[in-house]
């Protein structure tokens, strides 16, 4: 709610939270309708929701949003599972409502340069990339629901590696993932995972390598980030400065423009969807890494392959 409170072109008229504590926490900030149940709220159904509940509800309560005759923002990940996603794109396009998902990865400075020279093909193909997330996922402040993997949907990169798919589909745009590979560690301690190496490969080549880590803190010398491999040269970035490398070593770099207010890329999207204009990200890119994440799990799970554009995976343009 606290992501709403920051644009002008809302108010907030109701709050629901199945804890009355917060619900009231709430009503004292921003005032407004108070509830415990969804269902209750969706009663006098608002012009749009906002959903950020533990993930595995996000499918079930978005689409009783849309059907109430909501439009739907849905925290990251847009879903746990192949058929919440396809139930949710579906109930969007059949009651005409904006379906949008907060999620920011694609928008960084950084990415939007790469997407934008990729796109215009002045990086050739691309061959590979990788990203490195390391940090202490189990910290103490984290809701227990985020450790309960049926609530969760998954750990460490069904959460917030999510952040790094996007990452990589805006600095790819077009690019189709075709199958996932992955290997997931468990330690006793945790039920859920938060050590995942996951490889998708893309329908025209490439691959990305992923590797999310969270029992540790990061130490200062690990090295993390990533980078993307190019026909034409490596490519990388930080807050500031987007980076070459070409074939012939002369290194290019460019000043990034500073990040817009987080999520203001997000809430835009909302207003031209629910003005029934096209967005980018398509909210079927977002899904389709939701898919992937869950996609990673089972290869996990099963050692094998996990083909993206099979029926128990394709998630439908
Ligand atoms: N985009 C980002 O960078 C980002 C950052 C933080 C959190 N999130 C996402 O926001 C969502 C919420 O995360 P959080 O950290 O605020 O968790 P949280 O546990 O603080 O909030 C979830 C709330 O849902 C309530 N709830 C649970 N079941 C309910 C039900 N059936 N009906 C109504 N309320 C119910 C809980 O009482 C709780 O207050 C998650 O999807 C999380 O991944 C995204």
């Amino acid at each position: 709610m606290a992501t709403v409170e920051q644009f002008d072109d809302f108010d907030i008229t109701a709050i629901c939270d199945a804890d009355p504590a917060r619900v009231e926490a709430w009503q004292q900030r921003v005032g407004g309708r108070g509830f415990t149940r969804h269902t209750d709220l969706l009663e006098a159904p608002p012009d749009v929701v906002v959903v950020a509940l533990p993930h595995a509800l996000h499918g079930v309560v978005s689409v009783e949003a849309m059907g109430a005759g909501c439009h739907v923002i849905v925290e990251k990940p847009m879903a746990t599972t192949v058929e919440d996603l396809r139930s949710m794109l579906k109930t969007a396009r059949d009651r005409r409502r904006a379906l949008i998902v907060s999620e920011t990865g694609s928008f960084e400075p950084g990415v939007v340069e790469t997407g934008r020279r990729y796109a215009r093909g002045d990086l050739g193909r691309f061959l590979t990339g990788s990203s490195i997330n390391a940090r202490r996922y189990f910290n103490s402040d984290r809701p227990q629901w985020f450790l309960d993997s049926q609530a969760s949907g998954g750990g460490m990169f069904g959460n917030v590696g999510l952040h790094r798919l996007a990452n990589a589909r805006g600095c790819l745009p077009g690019a189709i993932p075709a199958s996932v590979t992955a290997a997931v560690a468990h330690v006793p301690e945790h039920a859920v995972e938060a050590c995942t190496s996951a490889l998708v490969r893309y329908r025209d080549g490439g691959s990305m390598l992923y590797e999310e880590v969270g029992y540790f803190e990061r130490p200062p010398w690990l090295n993390g980030g990533r980078h993307f491999i190019f026909e034409k040269g490596m490519v990388s970035w930080d807050d500031t400065t987007w980076r070459m490398m070409p074939r012939d070593g002369a290194e290019i770099t460019r000043d990034l423009p500073p990040a817009e207010t987080t999520y203001a890329s997000v809430y835009r999207n909302l207003l031209l969807a629910i003005d029934g204009q096209p967005c980018a990200p398509e909210t079927r890119e977002l899904a389709q890494d939701a898919a992937i994440a869950q996609a990673a799990y089972e290869s996990g799970r099963t050692g094998r392959d996990v083909d993206l554009g099979s029926e128990d995976w394709r998630i439908e343009s």
